[in-house]
């Protein structure tokens, strides 16, 4: 893909169409170092929080289950190995990360998860299909937060439930504060080190001050009709997992 227009990254992120475009031209730069770099900037613990996420999921084992913006397919594989008569499908914009992704579910020949290149925004799908839908990084990346929401309630069943791990936002706002400006200078350095580009990992800290966090997606969550809200916070809430049924 093709540069984005520079010249800067607050720009790049200004509107929902610029949002979509550097998104796309981010994901498509950095997906073969994806899994290195999720380890790295978590310090190893981004798995344990995928575990939780899989467990509050407390799946029977027979469900159908969409994990949206699955990249390289991490919480995709794990719901597959507790769906032994389910499904999961993973959902991704990225071309690298689905080949990824797919490369491995047939090294580890995997049979009841599968892949799907499509938009979020827009998902392939008809309305009440899924039991549970995830998404692992997957909310603050997209265009419009709203729209995102109302589509996953398209495609869940009465009675589905979405679960949502991503940064957050800490109820201490010195803690939250100074979590960015970690995030922004270990993100430009890294960025630069990898792809001699700051802005490639400052889109995080930089997408994250425009995300609402645990307590604004609970609220966006109960504004769409979900029912059952709630969060699960990670070191002090920089790290949460959102959750609500569809009624
Ligand atoms: C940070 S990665 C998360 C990968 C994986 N879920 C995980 O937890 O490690 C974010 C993913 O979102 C995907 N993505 C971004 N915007 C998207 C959209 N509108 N529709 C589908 N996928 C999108 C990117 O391609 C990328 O693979």
């Amino acid at each position: 893909m093709a540069a984005p227009a520079k010249p800067n990254l607050i720009e790049n992120l200004a509107t929902e169409e610029k949002k979509k475009h550097y998104t796309a031209y981010i994901f498509d730069k950095i997906y073969h170092r994806y899994d290195f770099i999720t380890v790295f900037l978590s310090y190893g613990m981004d798995q344990g929080w995928k575990r939780k996420l899989i467990q509050m999921m407390n799946l029977r084992g027979d469900e159908k289950v969409l994990d949206l913006a699955c990249g390289t397919g991490d919480i995709t594989f794990a719901e597959g190995a507790v769906l032994p008569s389910g499904q999961a499908i993973g959902l991704d914009i990225t071309h690298g990360m689905l080949k990824i992704a797919e490369a491995k579910r047939q090294s580890l020949n995997i049979q009841n998860v599968s892949y799907n290149r499509a938009d979020i925004m827009h998902m392939p799908y008809p309305d009440n299909t899924f039991d549970a839908v995830t998404g692992g990084y997957a909310l603050r990346n997209v265009p419009n937060l709203k729209g995102a929401i109302q589509e996953i309630k398209r495609v869940l069943k009465p009675g589905g439930k979405v679960y949502s791990l991503d940064f957050g936002h800490p109820d201490n706002k010195l803690y939250g504060w100074a979590y960015l400006q970690y995030l922004t200078v270990v993100g430009s350095l890294t960025g630069i080190l990898l792809h001699g580009d700051a802005d490639t990992y400052r889109y995080i800290p930089e997408t994250l001050k425009r995300y609402p966090g645990q307590r604004g997606v609970q609220k966006m969550l109960e504004d769409a009709g979900f029912v059952d809200c709630g969060y699960h916070e990670f070191m002090g809430g920089i790290m949460a997992i959102n959750w609500g049924k569809k009624p």
